[in-house]
């Protein structure tokens, strides 16, 4: 499967969001992760459907929304109505997922399912053939910048044996050194935010993130 990289703008200059996702697209990202919070799902407050509605006009590569949220059921609307491609939320919120899932379908959107680093692949059974991606937190859900949780491992593993086909993307603590293992796991997607921020050749960091020597 290709390797596919989408950065994190939770770790980008929060006053200049549009030019940080413009530099994305000349850098060679394949989409951009958006990472929205509610200070309920999750303790801290980030980003919500009028920014990225305003960010739609700033590029055309597809929009991968992080749903962080206890309600995602009502919300969906707001964020595929703002311009997301991808909309992926937690079965771990009290949402119900299986009208979730057919709700962000019927929105026009892919769907994603993710999970925190406490609950098992056992959480997605039942909803494995509905979705287009499962995103595996490898940090606690709430904050850039923390520390890659190697345990998670075994989860891309099980998941990828399970569907071989499918999305797998792997969210936290991803950078030079976590890439290859998330890859060599089975993951095909890498979620990366303050390691790619903090580069300053954004392009070199997003070939090396695909194990492209540079
Ligand atoms: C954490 C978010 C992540 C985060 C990743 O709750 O879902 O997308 O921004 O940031 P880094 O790459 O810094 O771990
Ligand atoms: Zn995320």
């Amino acid at each position: 499967m290709d390797i596919r990289i989408s950065p994190s703008i939770l770790s980008a200059d929060f006053s200049d969001l549009g030019s940080a996702v413009e530099k994305l697209g000349r850098c060679g990202a394949d989409m951009i992760h958006i990472d929205v919070m509610d200070g309920h799902f999750v303790p801290n407050i980030t980003i919500g459907a009028p920014v990225v509605k305003a960010l739609r006009h700033c590029t055309d590569l597809d929009f991968d929304v992080h749903l962080m949220i206890s309600d995602p059921l009502y919300y969906a609307e707001d964020f595929a109505k703002a311009g997301a491609d991808m909309i992926t939320f937690h079965p771990e919120s009290p949402a119900p997922v299986k009208e979730t899932i057919d709700r962000i379908r019927s929105l026009g959107c892919r769907v994603g399912l993710s999970i925190k680093p406490k609950s098992s692949v056992d959480i997605l059974l039942p909803y494995l053939d509905m979705i287009d991606l499962v995103l595996v937190m490898t940090v606690e859900p709430g904050f850039g910048g923390q520390k890659f949780m190697a345990g998670m491992l075994p989860k891309i593993k099980e998941l990828r044996k399970l569907r071989p086909d499918m999305d797998i993307s792997v969210d936290g603590g991803i950078d030079a050194d976590t890439a290859p293992l998330a890859l060599e796991a089975g993951a095909n997607i890498l979620v990366s935010g303050s390691y790619l921020f903090r580069q300053e050749d954004m392009s070199g960091a997003i070939m090396r993130l695909k194990g492209k020597d540079i």
